[in-house]
Order: structure tokens, then sequence, then C-alpha cells
């Protein structure tokens, strides 16, 4: 069991050839409690690999410290941090088998062959791959493939597991089935984990913690239902699925809960610690999944687009001015409403979050330059 705490780590790249300078990581604090996964999760060059490089060793810091169990890491070699691993190009060498591939770690690091032996047996057991045992790399598909350099990060029993965009290379279908499969892997040997991917899907799917990064910077880090429902900024709210932002006024503060008034329909406002009066506005968060349709305390909208999904309709409408996306899941009971009818929608127990004002929305980031 190992935990990971990097403390105002920041990672500058000089410019080359005239470039300016990037600064790819600003600086992050940022703990990893032992046998957690946690997801480096955010849009192309938002410094995710970066910061899992420099835990793996290949990247030292411009400044700011990281360790693991305690010990300071910060400038000791690759080999000696005890890390192990997952490329999203599998990156196994293609002249040995499954075997040597699985094997490769434990003789670098000096065990005997009987240990070898022992070891690269329990994980190809653990791994189903005993039957592939003696293919080369090119006689797999992508997924056995990933599955052995899985199977070769952990042989070395490492103390804490990385992962860069593993799963990007699959097929969808095979991605899901390897993301459940490495999640129950992770839990079941508790390994602590940094898990880097774009895919937000992916990263509420297997993660303790979301880290949500924006431009160097750590835009939230919560779990995964609080990255989702509770969004600081308008960007995490966008980045972790379809969101409408509304504008919402406050109708009334009582001990029940905030009242508002979102474009003619009334909701209350999920507990936020947020200070408010009557009269104040705010822009809210509602997904579009949480809107209620055809129950009571109802507003009318015309549907403006309708778009067909299989176990779901999604609706297009217009409330307070601003176009909406509204899940309709009621399909197989009450039909699939056409465009120009109108339907009947409430946000009567729906959740409904406040969003940090314009202006704080970038304060945090801007600290930390
Ligand atoms: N070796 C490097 N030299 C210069 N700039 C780099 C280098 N590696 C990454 N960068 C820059 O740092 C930023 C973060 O990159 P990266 O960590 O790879 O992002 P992500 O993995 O989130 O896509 C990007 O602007 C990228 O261009
Ligand atoms: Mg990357």
């Amino acid at each position: 069991m190992s935990r990971v705490v990097f403390t105002a780590v920041q990672k500058r790249f000089a410019g080359v050839g005239g470039r300016p300078a990037t600064l790819a990581v600003r600086s992050l604090d940022l703990e990893i409690e032992s046998g957690t996964l946690v997801t480096l999760l955010g849009p192309s060059g938002c410094g995710k690999t970066t910061i899992l490089r420099m835990l793996a060793g290949f990247e030292e810091p411009t400044s700011g410290t990281i360790t693991i169990d305690g010990q300071d890491v910060t400038r000791l070699p690759a080999n000696a941090r005890g890390t192990g691993m997952v490329f999203q190009s599998y990156a196994l060498f293609p002249h040995m088998t499954v075997r040597q591939n699985v094997a490769y770690g434990l003789i670098a690091a000096g065990r005997s062959t009987r240990e070898v032996a022992r070891k690269v047996d329990e994980v190809l057991a653990l791994m189903q791959l005993g039957a592939l045992a003696e293919r080369a790399p090119e006689q797999l598909s992508g997924g056995q493939q990933q599955r052995v350099a899985l199977a070769r990060a952990i042989a070395i029993e490492p103390r804490v597991l990385l992962f860069d965009e593993p799963l990007s290379n699959l097929d969808a279908q095979l991605r899901e089935r390897m993301r459940d499969e490495l999640r129950a892997l992770q839990q079941r040997l508790g390994i602590t984990s940094l898990y880097v991917t774009h895919d937000q899907t992916e990263a509420m799917a297997i993660s303790d913690r979301v880290v949500l990064m924006r431009d160097g910077a750590v835009e939230q880090h919560d779990t995964p239902n609080a990255v989702y429902t509770q969004p600081r900024t308008a960007f995490a709210a966008e980045f972790m699925g379809k969101a409408n932002l509304l504008p919402a006024c406050v109708t009334a503060v009582t001990e029940a809960g905030v009242d508002l008034d979102i474009g003619g329909l009334s909701a209350r406002l999920s507990p936020s610690g947020r200070r408010l009066v009557p009269g104040d506005v705010l822009d809210c968060v509602v997904r579009p999944e949480h809107f209620v349709l055809g129950g009571p305390k109802s507003r009318e909208v015309t549907v403006l687009r309708a778009i067909y999904q299989g176990g779901h309709a999604i609706y297009a409408v217009e409330i307070a001015g601003r176009s909406c996306t509204v899940v309709d899941a009621g399909i197989h009971q009450r039909g699939i409403a056409e465009a120009g009818q109108r339907i009947a929608i409430s946000l009567a127990g729906a959740p409904v979050w406040p969003l940090l004002p314009a202006g704080q929305q970038e304060s945090r980031r801007d600290d930390s330059k």
C-alpha cells in the first residue's frame, strides 16, 4: 500500500527555436491515497501525461516535490521508484514472447530464475494469458497485447501503477470490457494507481477520485459523482457530460432550502453552502436527464427537435431564452414527442447546482501562475 503526494509541482518546458516556453503543469498539489485509483482527466495538452511522467521518473519537475510513502522520489531514477506503467501503444518488446515480456522487469530487478518463473506463471494465470505465453506480440489482438502490458507492469509488484490512456487504441466494446476488468484487478490487488484519460465516461466508471485538469492546473478534484453533479465551473460542467447552464433567480430562502425560478420552472437548489438572498441571480447546472417530464408543477415548452436514441429520446427546447437539452426516458410509456409538440416539464425534486460566479471561475488558476 502506497500513498503518493505531489507538492507544488511545476513543469516548464523550454521553448525550442524561438518558440515560447510551455508551462505544462502550473503548481500541482495532489494526494493519492493508498490503494485508490485517481484519474487525471482533461482535454489534450492540459498536462496529464507530463504529471504521470514526473511520477514515473521520465521527466524532472522544474520545482516542487513528489513523495511515495513519504520517500522523496523527485530526483530518483525511474527504475528505483517502484512504479509500473501501461501505455496507450502497449510498448511490448516485439522480439520477445509474452512470457519474456512479463519476465523482463523481474529479471532486470535481479530475481532468481526460479522466482521469475513462479511469478510469471502466477501473473499469466491471473491475467488469463497462460495459453498465449509462447506467442509473439504481433500474434495477439490489441486487447490481448494490452493485457500483456498490464501483466508486465504488475509482475514487479509496483508501489504505484501508472496508466496513460491505456484503452484508447481499442474499439468501443472491448474498451468497456477492459475498463471493468482493469478496475476489478486494481481493487483486488489494492494497487495505488494514477490513470490518465480524456474520456469522462471512462473516468467516472473506474475512479475513486477524478482530477479534472485545464491548462496545466487542477480545475476540480472530487469523487466521480461530485464532479458530475456539483461542478464548480462551466468548464467542469460541460466537460463531464451534457450540461444545461441556466440563469436562476432566488425566490425564497427558508430552513428547507433555497427556492429558485428558472425560466418559469420552480426548483430547489441542492445544498451548496452558498449564501443567497431572495432576488439573487445565479447560473445553475441542470443535467438533461434530471428534468421531470409530464409530472406535477409542470410548465409547457415546445419541442424544437426530437432525437430518438433507442432507450430514450433527446429533445431540444428553450428555457429562459437558452437552448436546452432534455432527456425523455419515458418514451416507452408515453411515446416520443415530435418537433412542434408541447410537452410538460418540471424541475420538482431535480438536482440543481450553482456554478461559481463567472469572475471566480478563473481565479484559482490565475493564482497558481
Ligand atoms: N517534451 C516536451 N517539450 C515541450 N513541450 C512539451 C513536451 N511535452 C509536453 N509538452 C507540452 O506540455 C503541455 C502538456 O502536454 P501533455 O502533458 O502531453 O498533455 P496531455 O497529456 O494532457 O495531452 C502541452 O502544451 C505540450 O505541448
Ligand atoms: Mg497525454
